[in-house]
């Protein structure tokens, strides 16, 4: 009787170890995982490496899947086709036409240089992905810049700072009257 208690008390000792063991193993695994989903569903990212200088705007998710709002084309030196997709909030605003763009908007341009069609010699079409350029509307956050911030992206990595700095001078000179926002709707 006298071994068998203190045996016990070892054995239930070494349980609560292994659990109290386990727990932090788990807790551990977990709380940088729930940070980092945390953090990717937050607002703008503005300090991560993803994000635009200036206005922390990121590459939306799902962006490949939204719907045209108007195709372009560069003229030389640039000589690219562009596609101009927006998210839901963009494309309800434009069918009821409605100005200013209401918050939520985000405007995506995607580019790419132009190619000839190897089967059709007068088709023209797209070559290598240049550049995807976003304008996410939030009339508070980006008060200062007609309530859109800017992002600029090369191969998913935002450019620099001093690009940035052109994109609201050049939208707002040119595309004021329309919330600064050029593309129209293709018929
Ligand atoms: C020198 C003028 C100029 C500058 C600078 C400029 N843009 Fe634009 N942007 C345009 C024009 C013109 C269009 C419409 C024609 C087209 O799609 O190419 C446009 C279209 C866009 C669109 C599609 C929505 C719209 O307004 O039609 C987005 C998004 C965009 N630009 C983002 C940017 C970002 C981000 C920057 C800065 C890195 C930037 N632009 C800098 C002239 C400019």
């Amino acid at each position: 009787m006298t071994s068998v208690e203190p045996e016990k008390k070892r054995r239930s000792y070494a349980t609560a170890i292994t659990q109290a063991v386990l727990v932090l193993v788990v807790l551990l695994t977990c709380v940088p995982y729930l940070v980092s989903i945390a953090l990717a569903e937050g607002p703008a990212q503005a300090g991560t490496a993803d994000a635009s200088p200036i206005f922390g705007v990121t590459i939306p998710a799902g962006y490949k899947q939204w719907e045209l709002i108007a195709p372009a084309e560069e003229a030389a030196p640039l000589d690219e086709l562009r596609a101009v997709v927006g998210n839901q909030t963009a494309i309800d605003a434009y069918q009821a036409g409605k100005l200013p763009f209401p918050d939520g908007t985000i405007l995506v341009k995607r580019a790419w240089k132009r190619k000839k069609s190897p089967e059709f010699e007068a088709a023209t079409i797209p070559g290598a992905a240049t550049t995807v350029q976003v304008m996410v509307k939030d009339s508070k956050k980006y008060a200062a810049t007609g309530g859109w911030g800017f992002g600029r992206f090369v191969n998913g990595r935002p450019v620099d700072e001093a690009q940035h700095r052109t994109c609201f001078a050049c939208h707002e000179v040119r595309a004021k009257s329309r919330d600064y926002v050029f593309t129209r709707l293709a018929p």
